[in-house]
């Protein structure tokens, strides 16, 4: 390339999404949201590793999965050869985090966590290879209690969040005694008809038939519908857990359909498994998705404990705000400071921090060219910046010890005469604006 060539724009990596501006009151609210939901139950957070050995999720996700086999995103350490993969899902770091700091010593915990996870899939909306997810653990509770909190943690979640039309589908997956014979049930079933199997079936035959049942290929219905049932295979513990939830859930008011197919993805998850499901963004339509996994922190390493937990999909929750509620327009700041000369410039400074110490949300302007722009051009922006008032700085009111305050939103004063525009000592600034912004909130609580 010469040195006189424009270098071409860069693009990110296909199915990893820039969060734009716009999108920040959206994020604001969902993470709000969960945070409060996370502090009303009494779960903490937790953050791990973006990066993990692989063999933590070949081991805690299962090697014969979709996730495992076909979407991490592996690599070798150039440096030392180490064998790394970007988390998936967090539901093994978790466990891993919790053994190796030896977080369940006195007694259970209840954590949660957000962030990106990397799953190499097929682009399209409501799929995405970085993604995110808002999740909580509950480790260390055996009885039905704890899987029922759990999903009325998503129940609240959705209220709090003014959604409507999310299901909730649970089933039992029971214990994997059960889950062996079932499978052997459900084998000869499906040998006994491997001509109407596809080949993805065909391939799962023997190694993870029960993910067999979650087939969308229309000509497999039949088959997986007078299959043998899972739940007709669980012995009188594992029903007397899914009967726990449900009393517990019918109870609290949480509505919720037994979907017997209902395997999920990931190979830890023991009795109760759940997802929440709205129909109103197209195929990507499970919000959430959790269950039991008692056998994992033991397969991990650690001492057994039983364990129970979700993951949600914060894009897909995102589009439905988006569509069924969304947020105003974005956070305004309270003032623009405009201002010109080098002595204004440094009072501007010194006022700006004044403001924001008072609590204020403050843009001080600054110049885009080289040179400094005219008190014109600077009205202009900080009429655009959507401040409730511009605060002016020039040679008269250095002069004078004070500050010119302009109203720029309808419905706000800057009080005296006309009440449009005024000098204010530069002292008595930061308490005029308060007084004059409280003053307008109150105006609103009278309206509303
Ligand atoms: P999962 O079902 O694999 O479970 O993912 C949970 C949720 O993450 C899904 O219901 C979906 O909303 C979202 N999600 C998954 N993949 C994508 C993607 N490619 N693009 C956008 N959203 C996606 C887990 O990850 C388990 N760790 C959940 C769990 C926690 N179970 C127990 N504790």
């Amino acid at each position: 390339m010469s040195s006189t060539e424009k270098p071409a724009p860069l693009s990110g990596v296909k199915g990893m999404n820039d969060i734009l501006p716009a999108a920040a009151p959206l994020w604001e609210r969902f993470e709000s949201a969960v945070r409060g939901v996370a502090r009303a139950y009494g779960y903490q957070q937790i953050a791990t590793p973006i990066v993990e050995h692989t063999r933590l999720f070949t081991r805690g996700i299962g090697a014969v999965t979709d996730i495992v086999e076909k979407e991490m995103y592996s690599f070798t350490d150039a440096l030392n050869g180490e064998d790394l993969s970007l988390r998936p899902e967090n539901t093994a770091s978790v466990v891993r985090a919790c053994i190796e700091h030896n977080l369940l010593y006195d007694g259970p915990k209840r954590l949660w966590y957000q962030g990106p996870m990397f799953r190499h899939e097929r682009p399209q909306r409501g799929r995405y290879r970085q993604f995110h997810q808002f999740g909580v653990e509950a480790l260390g509770f055996a009885g039905p209690d704890a899987d029922a909190e759990i999903i009325m943690m998503g129940q609240r979640l959705w209220d709090d969040l003014g959604l409507s039309g999310i299901r909730l589908e649970i089933n039992s997956i029971g214990q994997p005694d059960e889950r062996a014979r079932h499978r052997e049930a459900l084998i000869a079933h499906l040998t006994a008809h491997e001509d109407q199997l596809d080949a993805d079936a065909r391939r799962r035959l023997h190694s993870n038939p029960l993910r067999i049942l979650d087939t969308k290929n229309p000509a497999m219905q039949d088959l997986v519908n007078s299959a043998p049932r899972l739940l007709d295979f669980l012995g009188p513990e594992s029903l007397a857990h899914f009967e726990g939830v449900q009393t517990i859930l019918r109870q609290m008011g949480v509505a919720f359909h037994i979907n017997p197919r209902l395997v999920r993805g990931l190979d830890y998850y023991n009795l109760t498994v759940f997802e929440w499901i709205t129909d109103a963004l197209g195929a990507q339509g499970t919000l959430c998705g959790g269950g039991r996994y008692d056998p994992l922190i033991a397969m991990m390493g650690g001492k057994a404990a039983p364990a129970c937990g979700f993951g949600m999909g914060v894009e897909r929750i995102l589009e439905l705000i988006q569509e069924q509620c969304p947020p105003n327009a974005p956070g305004l700041c309270d003032v623009y400071v405009v201002h010109q000369g080098a002595a204004a410039r440094m009072v501007a400074f010194r006022a700006a921090e004044g403001l924001r110490t008072m609590g204020l949300d403050v843009i001080l302007h600054c110049n885009a060219a080289g040179q400094e722009a005219s008190f014109k051009s600077q009205m202009k922006k900080a009429d655009a910046s959507g401040a409730a008032f511009a605060v002016i700085l020039g040679d008269d009111e250095l002069a004078a010890g004070e500050a010119t305050l302009k109203t720029l939103r309808d419905g706000v004063s800057a009080g005296g005469a006309g009440g449009t525009q005024r000098r204010v000592a530069l002292d008595a600034l930061a308490d005029t604006i308060v007084a004059a912004l409280v003053g307008d909130d109150e105006d609103d609580e009278d309206l509303a």
